[in-house]
């Protein structure tokens, strides 16, 4: 609980009962009996796997994060003249670059509340005191909970502009994120607008290049993952004992990030009472980052019901944001 000068910011839990450790440790059980062993992407984010990720924004190969915020400088006065209500972040993180939309809405626009939603409870409240005093004017809800659960649990009080941002709809497979962008739908009232963040397809070298960085943030972001399962699960991995690997896979457009095992080595995992076993040369998946096309988003959209209305990009079409809008039915 935090009070700033004129009303209380509270955290609003709505990840019932599913629990983090738990989560995870379903996740590293099921995981390793695929072929090839594969790790969600979510469990990156601890608070050291946070700062490593928002070091890799920072690299002059990672070329995303400052090209959608540049498109959010761009897109904010359009979406100040829309007067909603409500901006409803999923998966928020830091909220750095939703900013510049606050600061528009705020001033040009009709904003009131602003509802990050994050897994990480903690850092999202110190991020909402900040942002408390930064906008006094506008009430912060900030709700723990996990972004593939949509707006489920939301209060809501007025017209919203629902936001996922940073390209992260790409971890998510062309299925899960038409069940995602479904579930987001569902709960969107008319007037409501949707805006995504996608990587686009592009001369893979680049691609290659912001995933395999010359300083090597993205293999200790990429190795983090083992230290993360090492602390929550007592296992015994040896993260050196792998190599970061991140390579274009041009048939589903997308990177993939991997762990190669550099030996054949035996892995204890106590929480978990097993053992995982590794070839040399054997790898785990990490990451999928799928990279789009404006068709490609299109076709996404429209199977889960929303109607791609607006296409922003920089003129290297490096990045795009898009504006959809819930597909009326019955019409
Ligand atoms: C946060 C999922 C958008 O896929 O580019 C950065 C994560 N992984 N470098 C991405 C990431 C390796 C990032 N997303």
């Amino acid at each position: 609980m935090y009070t700033t000068t004129n009303y209380t910011i509270e955290l609003f839990d709505r990840s019932g009962n599913s629990d983090e450790k738990i989560e995870l440790a379903e996740n590293v059980q099921l995981g390793f009996q695929k072929r090839p062993k594969e790790l969600s992407p979510k469990f990156f984010y601890d608070e050291r796997g946070s700062q490593l990720f928002e070091k890799i924004t920072r690299l002059p190969e990672y070329y995303q994060t400052r090209t959608e915020r540049k498109l959010l400088q761009q897109i904010a006065p359009r979406l100040a003249e829309e007067k909603f209500v409500e901006l409803i972040e999923l998966g928020s993180g830091s909220s750095s670059k939703t900013r510049v939309l606050l600061s528009a809405m705020t001033t040009s626009g009709e904003l009131q509340h602003y509802i990050p939603i994050d897994v990480s409870g903690d850092f999202l409240l110190s991020t909402a005191e900040k942002l408390g005093n930064d906008y006094p004017t506008l009430q912060i809800r900030p709700v723990a909970g996990d972004f593939l659960d949509g707006l489920k649990g939301i209060e809501r009080s007025g017209s919203a502009l629902v936001i996922f941002l940073g390209g992260t709809i790409g971890n998510l497979y062309r299925s899960e994120g038409v069940a995602f962008l479904t579930t987001v739908a569902e709960d969107m009232a008319e007037g409501d607008l949707f805006m995504m963040g996608v990587d686009l397809v592009k001369d893979p070298t680049l691609l290659h290049a912001a995933y395999n960085d010359s300083e090597g943030v993205t293999a200790e972001f990429n190795k983090n993952l083992l230290h993360v399962i090492n602390r929550e699960l007592d296992a015994t991995f040896n993260p050196d004992e792998f190599y970061h690997y991140a390579f274009y896979n041009p048939d589903d457009t997308r990177i993939e990030m991997r762990l190669v095992s550099k030996s054949k080595q035996e892995v204890n995992i106590g929480k978990l009472e097993i053992q995982v076993d590794f070839e040399e040369g054997e790898s785990i998946l990490t990451e999928i980052s799928r990279k789009f096309t404006k068709a490609s988003v299109g076709s996404m959209l429209s199977d889960a019901g929303m109607e791609l209305i607006e296409w922003w990009g920089d003129d290297d079409e490096l990045f795009g944001l898009i504006v959809a809008r819930k597909e009326r039915s019955g019409l």
